[in-house]
């Protein structure tokens, strides 16, 4: 008689769900440049070399961190049905393997960070004046430890400018080519449940020049009461050991660790990637934080009324036959 084999993976309901979960990671420009492929063994995150943005994103940089941020709540997801993945970090397009760890029921924060997977979003809206408490801060700065990253909070006005003023220098570089502009307008749309790009709730009102920290301009309309125009936004840049192609995704894998911690604890947040795309500003961004190792983002956290959600592909466009 055949021996029963046990399955070595997880059920396909499972992974269809935890995919479900996953797609609500943060992407550049909101290109989901991700797909998922189940295995024997377990689940595969690939990169989708069709989803690309060459222009700001040249080396799948920023592609791989949301790929990354994907496969956080993939984990997430499959540790809450109390069956955790393990994940060893893959070689080309294929980026991490995940296999099942064994059962255990999930922990307190796997649980916390699982239920925020839907309610976090990336806030272009004004924030509220004040500080973050610190004990928040420590949190946030563990979250990121957690997943082998590191997030240094811009402390002081001098710093603040400083790191406020390369986001300028580079937004202004970027916005000067014409190329830039037009990948962004690709991926920018008017249109109602599209869904993918970033539209135009979720872009926000125009950029205003008075705004200390430049944001993006996905072409939202001028608006002069949803101006933001703190003087002491709270501000951190993020980073991992390391600059190669497996590191991205590591990154992503932390900064969605961070950015989930701070729904939990019930900040917004904004993100901002110009002074990451343009080379000689990054290495000054790095210089200025004294960091070995090259920034991956700069984050915003503060408290803000939620603005509007990007939509996701449906599943069947994501997952590998
Ligand atoms: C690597 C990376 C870089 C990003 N850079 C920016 C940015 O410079 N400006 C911005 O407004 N949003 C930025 N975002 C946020 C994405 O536009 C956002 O995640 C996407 O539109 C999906 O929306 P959601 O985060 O609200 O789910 C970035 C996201 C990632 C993962």
């Amino acid at each position: 008689m055949s021996q029963m084999t046990m399955p070595r993976t997880w059920s396909r309901e499972t992974f269809i769900a935890a995919v479900g979960a996953a797609v609500w990671a943060p992407s550049i420009h909101n290109t989901q440049p991700w797909r998922f492929r189940y295995t024997d063994e377990g689940i595969d995150v690939l990169l989708d070399p069709a989803r690309q943005v060459p222009v700001c994103d040249p080396h799948c940089r920023a592609s791989r961190v949301s790929c990354g941020a994907a496969t956080f709540n993939l984990r997430l997801a499959l540790a809450d049905t109390g069956e955790p993945a393990q994940y060893r970090l893959g070689r080309g397009d294929t980026l991490v393997h995940l296999s099942p760890a064994g059962r255990r029921p999930p922990l307190p924060v796997e649980r916390r960070l699982y239920r925020q997977i839907r309610r976090r979003h990336t806030n272009r809206g004004p924030f509220s004046e004040g500080a973050v408490d610190r004990s928040l801060v420590v949190q946030l700065t563990d979250a990121a430890r957690q997943e082998s990253g590191w997030l240094d909070f811009v402390v002081g006005e001098p710093a603040l400018e400083a790191v406020a003023s390369l986001i300028r220098s580079a937004d202004a570089e970027l916005s000067a080519d014409p190329a830039y502009v037009a990948e962004m307008r690709a991926w920018t749309t008017e249109a109602d449940h599209r869904v993918e790009g970033v539209d135009r709730d979720a872009a926000g009102a125009a950029p205003h020049p008075a705004e200390l920290l430049a944001r993006r301009d996905f072409g939202g309309a001028e608006h002069g009461t949803t101006r933001d125009l703190s003087r002491e936004p709270v501000v951190a840049v993020f980073g991992v050991l390391g600059d190669g192609p497996a590191d991205a995704v590591q990154a992503g894998m932390a900064l969605q660790r961070v950015l989930l911690t701070a729904a939990d604890l019930g900040l917004s947040t904004a993100m901002y990637s110009q002074p990451i795309e343009v080379p000689t500003i990054r290495e000054r961004l790095r210089l200025t934080l004294g960091r070995l190792h090259d920034p991956q983002l700069v984050l915003r956290f503060g408290y803000a009324p939620t603005t509007c959600y990007t939509n996701r592909r449906p599943l069947e466009d994501v997952i590998e036959p």
